[in-house]
């Protein structure tokens, strides 16, 4: 399956103090021809004919609830077509109104993610509205209707990203009790440092970031928290199955993971969007997705592996970190090389190994009483 992150706009209604977008991202809105591109021409190159599409951006919702309508009909034709595709929206949620949560609920393959950094307090220090005003109640109102709305169709989803920066890094367990109460899953990100972050205003220092989220990690173990936390669920997983899970440390993302900026160019992800030498093709070409992927920068970066990055041939955690991300590795200087938060996912990886080999010790230990 390939999972392409699709950004419809770069244009956003918050100013996020952190923002990853690059100043010189593409600007404007997707068009329908662009769309229709960047889905079949995907959705054609994915070897088992399964895509999966991240609306992304920017914020999504900006586009209007006719793009989305559209985007489902390419959706249902490709499906007729034999090709099993799913699409999810990354949101904001401050624009997601009754009408948008009735089109998401009578079609049968989107989802809704959503970012809150926390209770309101600690968002309204990194997510406020370009006009300055708080956006906490806008987002959370969504989230809860989004809930409202899983318990009487299918399943909208309605997780939430969190993003760990200096602004609430001492917080973080304030950051889950208010998940807790409000029974809200959540995935943390470590900032990225690119785009407004580069200015190092939200920095955080890798072994710091590791303690917070060791600590995160014993205070979730302990809380008997019902909500699902990330990269927590995720490394448990990988742990337990030998299999990794998600795009950090899916080994060589190249293969899984694609992104299309507005309009229609091609990145590696998201994240690079606007940075010139990490342009793969544009859509609307002939043979737009093929060259892309038959591009310098793609041939280049499939080289990427942790086999290959000095400081990961030792080390115990390889097997389930796999080098982590080539951007964090491109923002510190080589995306071939090291991923600069290297020192969180070794401690949240053995911590996470050895809490796992402990609670099945203590299981077969009482099997045999
Ligand atoms: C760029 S936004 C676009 C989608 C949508 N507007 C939203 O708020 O979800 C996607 C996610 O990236 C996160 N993000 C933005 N800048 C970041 C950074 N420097 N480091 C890590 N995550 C970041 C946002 O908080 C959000 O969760």
């Amino acid at each position: 399956m390939i999972t392409v992150i699709a950004k419809p706009t770069h244009d956003c209604n918050l100013r996020c103090g952190y923002c990853y977008i690059e100043p010189g991202a593409e600007r404007g809105r997707m068009d329908e021809r662009t769309a229709l591109n960047v889905m079949e021409g995907f959705a054609r190159h994915s070897h088992d004919h399964r895509a999966h599409f991240i609306w992304h951006g920017g914020e999504p919702l900006l586009c209007g609830i006719a793009f989305f309508e559209f985007v489902a009909d390419i959706t249902a034709s490709l499906k007729k077509r034999g090709y099993h595709v799913t699409n999810a929206i990354q949101t904001n949620g401050t624009l997601l109104g009754p009408d948008f949560l009735d089109f998401v609920s009578d079609v049968d393959d989107f989802r809704l993610g959503f970012s809150l950094d926390g209770p309101q307090r600690i968002n309204d220090r990194t997510r406020p509205y370009a006009t300055g005003a708080s956006s906490f109640n806008d987002t959370l109102r969504a989230i809860r209707m989004t809930r409202e709305r899983n318990s009487r169709t299918r399943h909208l989803g309605g997780g939430v990203i969190v993003v760990l920066s200096k602004a609430n890094i001492a917080d973080m367990k304030q950051v889950l009790q208010f998940f807790n109460e409000e029974r809200i899953g959540f995935k943390v990100n470590p900032l990225i440092r690119s785009g407004r972050a580069r200015h190092g205003e939200y920095d955080i220092d890798p072994t710091e970031a590791a303690a917070a989220l060791h600590d995160l990690f014993n205070y979730w173990m302990q809380s008997d928290s019902m909500v699902s936390v990330d990269p927590f669920v995720d490394f448990i997983g990988s742990v337990a199955s030998g299999c990794s899970v998600g795009c950090n440390h899916a080994g060589n993302c190249r293969e899984r993971y694609v992104s299309v900026g507005p309009l229609g160019d091609i990145y590696p992800c998201g994240r690079f969007d606007g940075v010139k030498s990490m342009w793969m093709g544009n859509v609307n070409t002939p043979n737009g997705v093929t060259d892309a992927y038959g591009s310098s920068v793609h041939q280049r970066l499939l080289g990427r592996n942790a086999k290959n990055i000095l400081e990961c041939s030792d080390c115990v955690v390889s097997d389930q970190c796999k080098g982590g991300c080539l951007h964090n590795a491109w923002t510190a200087g080589d995306a071939l090389g090291k991923d600069p938060y290297c020192p969180m996912y070794h401690r949240l990886f053995t911590h996470v190994r050895a809490v796992l080999q402990k609670e099945l010790r203590n299981a077969e230990v009482g099997n045999e009483t």
